[in-house]
């Protein structure tokens, strides 16, 4: 018997779905997982600079957040985590903070961002704070007076090398090709710094440092945020012997520098001091090499974090040959399973380090852009752990065309591009991996409309727009039914009328299948069915062994095509199905 379901039925259903916010603190006893609200909750994630300018000096600011509340509200997210807004000279656009308590004036005053944190309050939404406390600025005052002399206590906040002991072992620097060591005549000595020069790591293994940074949460947990986000924390711990890292090992810097035994014992001390104290949630970002490694930072039971992200999805393609499906599902498969009973991950595909979803992991023609930016939504609103999106990712933005490296401002950017040239690489081909993967190409100003920057500000963005703003933008595809917009926004309510999207078990069916990835999720008797086709042709897929399959939660197309157990697909169709008990 052939079916097809009809969009009106499928309004239909979309429209009985409960929009509450989803809050509760229960337990389950039928399920190992604890309930809590950070994990039922969908995250937004805002890149301040970029989001909304009220003040016309080119950058986003809070009042431009609070004017568009609404708008964020109206996605159905529950949480939004904001990049770095703190004082800061801005070398890596805000994760070098010069003052932990104060914002960077062009976002606004401490006043605005009360506002704006009662603001997500009043709807319901929590706010997640951006820690980036592996590094400070070589501008705050700390790294100020630690230059002064080996005496000052200060000095003591951050890592050295003494020169008299001749140079330091190489150590690599995510973004300086020169090392992760710079001198300072007036100590003679050597600071570290595993990202840019002008961002030296913390002491923590100094307790004085860790209370500084525990008085700092404590700061914004007073003023009520709800929770953390601990940068490039997997880091924070240091092995103090300095063992020379071995080059040509570049791409194992993780195992070489992160997850250090001490890291744990600070994180249960971060969780005593702070975490335990505030109905607050933190969230690492990294989890070290290892599935050991990433659930012993979030394993309940040992009082750490809360919360991890891996790298291992957005590693999945970083240059213009992408990625193929089976890496896709054997990467999102074995991070499930490793964490199915214990701990909870956050599932992502993009943010501010990574270029555009769409031109990543879907297909950015005019013909395939909704369905397969859609498609990818689906993915990230049905699987199990807490999905993050990336501001813009919700109306499809997609890359932009940098072809010289004059036009970048990144510090990660220019790095690469100065440890290119060192190694006499090919310059071409480095420009068209940059281009296509450069995070820069996510930072681009929000595109709320067809008006002059989309919107985005009166007078000139710190960055260019995209140019193919009148095409793609919020004020479109707020009036279409069936843009990406509006179905991000059916997604997120399917998922918070079916808990089974969050909690139920994840079963991957014909993981072999090479262009529909399909799985189950399964909570108690609820079961559910999804299928989505990652490719631009129409594709098959044969699922006899199946119940019978009930309701059709969200589809991405008018129809959808069964005979006898077999769902045919169209190009980055998506669906989630029911199935009869
Ligand atoms: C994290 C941030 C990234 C930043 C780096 C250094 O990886 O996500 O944007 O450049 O830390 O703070």
């Amino acid at each position: 018997m052939k079916q097809l379901w009809t969009l009106a039925a499928l309004l239909l259903l979309l429209g009985s779905c409960n929009q509450q916010k989803t809050n509760n603190e229960t337990k389950d006893d039928t399920a190992a997982l604890e309930k809590t609200w950070w994990k039922e909750g969908i995250l937004y994630q805002i890149y301040p600079q970029s989001f909304k300018d009220t003040d016309g000096d080119g950058f986003g600011d809070f009042q431009g957040v609070i004017e568009k509340m609404d708008y964020i509200d109206s996605l159905g997210i529950d949480l939004v985590w904001m990049n770095p807004f703190f004082e800061s000279p801005l070398v890596d656009n805000g994760y070098d903070v010069a003052n932990y308590r104060a914002i960077l004036p062009r976002y606004g005053t401490m006043a605005d961002f009360d506002a704006m944190l009662a603001g997500f309050h009043a709807h319901g939404i929590k706010f997640v704070l951006d820690v980036v406390v592996n590094h400070s600025s070589n501008q705050h005052e700390w790294f100020k007076q630690a230059c002064t002399s080996r005496d000052n206590p200060y000095y003591h906040y951050y890592h050295w090398w003494p020169a008299e002991k001749g140079e330091p072992p190489y150590r690599y620097s995510l973004f300086d090709p020169e090392g992760g060591w710079d001198y300072v005549e007036s100590v003679n000595a050597y600071y570290l710094h595993t990202f840019a020069e002008e961002q030296p790591d913390l002491n923590w293994e100094n307790p004085k440092l860790r209370q500084e940074v525990y008085d700092i949460m404590k700061f914004w947990a007073e003023k009520g945020v709800d929770g953390f986000r601990m940068d490039a924390f997997q880091f924070a711990s240091k092995d103090t012997t300095w063992p020379k890292f071995p080059e040509g090992h570049e791409k194992d810097f993780i195992k070489w520098y992160g997850m250090r035994p001490q890291l744990h014992e600070y994180l249960k001390e971060m969780n005593e001091e702070v975490l335990s104290k505030y109905p607050v949630f933190a969230v690492a970002e990294g989890a070290g090499s290892t599935f050991q490694d990433a659930h012993d930072l979030v394993d309940a039971d040992r009082k750490e974090l809360q919360m991890a992200y891996h790298f291992e999805s957005v590693d999945l393609s970083r240059t213009p040959e992408g990625y193929t499906l089976s890496e896709f599902k054997e990467v999102f498969s074995r991070w499930d399973s490793a964490f199915a009973k214990k701990g909870w991950i956050a599932i992502f595909l993009s943010n501010h380090d990574n270029a555009r979803l769409i031109d990543r992991f879907g297909n950015t023609s005019a013909a395939f852009r909704t369905p397969s930016t859609q498609m990818l939504n689906t993915f990230l609103l049905s699987m199990r752990g807490t999905p993050y999106t990336y501001y813009g990712d919700e109306i499809g933005m997609t890359n932009i065309d940098m072809p010289n490296i004059e036009d970048y401002v990144d510090v990660d950017a220019k790095g690469k591009y100065r440890a290119a040239v060192a190694s006499g690489a090919d310059l071409d081909a480095f420009m068209k991996v940059l281009n296509y993967s450069s995070r820069e190409n996510g930072r681009t100003p929000m595109q709320w409309g067809g008006t002059a920057n989309a919107g985005f500000t009166t007078e000139t963005p710190w960055k260019r727009v995209n140019e193919n703003y009148k095409e793609i933008n919020v004020a479109l595809q707020d009036q279409d039914p069936n843009s990406i917009l509006n179905h991000f926004r059916k997604m997120t309510q399917v998922r918070k009328a079916n808990p089974v999207l969050v909690y139920g078990d994840y079963k991957v069916l014909q993981k072999e299948h090479p262009s529909i990835y399909a799985y189950t999720r399964t909570l108690g008797d609820e079961k559910v069915l999804v299928l989505l086709n990652f490719s631009s042709e129409k594709a098959a897929i044969g699922l006899s062994g199946l119940e019978k399959f009930g309701n059709m939660l969200i589809n991405n197309y008018p129809e959808l095509e069964i005979e006898d157990f077999e769902v045919r697909l169209m190009p980055y169709q998506a669906v989630i199905l029911k199935m009869e008990p």
